[in-house]
């Protein structure tokens, strides 16, 4: 079940706890609460399987350009091949369209761009360290196929 968890619940510190521990441990980094903070007006998606938090994902509605943004994709470790980070990125896009955007972009770490190609999304630009990890713009058009 995929659900929106609301800024400063219990389901949205559980999704805090899970990106914390995917996104920011292994790089020796944590949010700050500057960070968390300016996140109050994203939208906050949660994979639930039972009580289990499986993944989550940030949205940021679309800009006046039509192109909304995914961020902060985490699938739970021992949970991954499932097809749950897939589901995730189908439901956003979703919500992003139905929110007018036209398309939607991300930056992906290089770890990750396999996944989101798998997804229809295309790199472009250069390379860039963000959270001291390589990574790449992408993109994809929402009313293509994916
Ligand atoms: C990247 C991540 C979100 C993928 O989520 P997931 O639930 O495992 O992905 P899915 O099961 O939906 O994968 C769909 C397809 O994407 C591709 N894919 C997914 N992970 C991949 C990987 N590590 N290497 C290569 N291809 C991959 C495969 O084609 C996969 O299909 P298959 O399993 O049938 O071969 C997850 O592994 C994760 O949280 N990683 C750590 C955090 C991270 O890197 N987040 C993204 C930051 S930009």
């Amino acid at each position: 079940m995929i659900t929106f968890e609301t800024f400063g619940t219990p389901g949205w510190e559980e999704m805090v706890r899970l990106r914390h521990q995917v996104l920011r441990a292994p790089l020796g980094l944590e949010f700050s609460q500057d960070q968390l903070a300016a996140e109050v007006n994203q939208l906050h998606l949660a994979l639930w399987l039972d009580d289990t938090l499986a993944g989550t994902l940030l949205l940021l509605r679309p800009d006046p350009t039509g192109t909304g943004k995914l961020r902060q994709m985490a699938v739970r470790p021992g949970l991954e091949r499932r097809g749950f980070g897939s589901r995730l990125v189908g439901r956003g896009e979703a919500e992003l369209q139905r929110l007018g955007a036209v398309r939607a972009g991300l930056s992906a770490r290089t770890t990750a761009i396999p996944f989101y190609e798998r997804l229809g999304y295309v790199a472009y630009g250069e390379p860039f360290i963000e959270v001291t990890v390589p990574h790449r713009s992408m993109r994809r058009r929402l009313d293509d196929p994916a």
